[in-house]
């Protein structure tokens, strides 16, 4: 069995709660394929390419991680890199119904996949990109966040 784990989201952007579970992760997986979801029913701020290149920038520091774009079902993605760990961050109780139910689905969908959960640090466990994107927008403080290079991209985007 080979000991490559798979984390996947939309990264719209990537913050410091992802890249906490990824640093968790890369202690236990000998490689980690990092999925950036490219059709995704979320309507992103980033472009594919944007999202994945903050990706890689941010994380140029995990030997370990190599980062890629998806646009299939995430078992096959899985199945064609031959990970066979999928990392899901659970931030708190109300992650848990709809972390219970794509891991239920994806174990439906493949037997090959298991699920393992990892807790983020305390302090990032509010983060969403949804609520960084918006405190970007109304020109908040973003450093507490996500990285400079995300910040900086988040301020272009809304040109400030
Ligand atoms: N720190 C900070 N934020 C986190 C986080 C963490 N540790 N963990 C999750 N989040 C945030 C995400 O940024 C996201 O925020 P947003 O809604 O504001 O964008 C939110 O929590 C939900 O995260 P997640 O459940 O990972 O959603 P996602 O949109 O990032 O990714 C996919 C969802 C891509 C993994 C899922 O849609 C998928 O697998 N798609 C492929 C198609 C497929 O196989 N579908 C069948 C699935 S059963």
């Amino acid at each position: 069995m080979s000991s490559i784990a798979m984390y996947a989201g939309t990264f719209d952007p990537i913050t410091y709660g992802h890249i906490d579970v990824i640093e968790r992760a890369s202690k236990m997986f000998e490689k980690i394929i990092v999925a950036v979801a490219a059709s995704s029913h979320k309507k992103t701020l980033f472009s594919l390419e944007e999202r994945l290149n903050l990706c890689v920038t941010v994380l140029q520091h995990l030997p370990s991680i190599k980062v890629k774009s998806f646009n299939n079902l995430l078992v096959d993605f899985a199945k064609e890199n031959e990970a066979h760990i999928l990392i899901r961050g659970l931030r708190g109780v109300l992650d848990f119904d709809y972390e219970y139910h794509l891991a239920s689905m994806n174990r439906q969908l493949s037997s090959m996949l298991e699920s393992v959960f990892l807790l983020p640090a305390e302090n990032y466990r509010y983060i969403s990109s949804t609520l960084v994107r918006e405190v970007a927008g109304l020109q908040g403080e973003l450093n507490h966040f996500v990285p400079s290079t995300v910040a900086r991209a988040l301020e272009k985007k809304y040109s400030r």
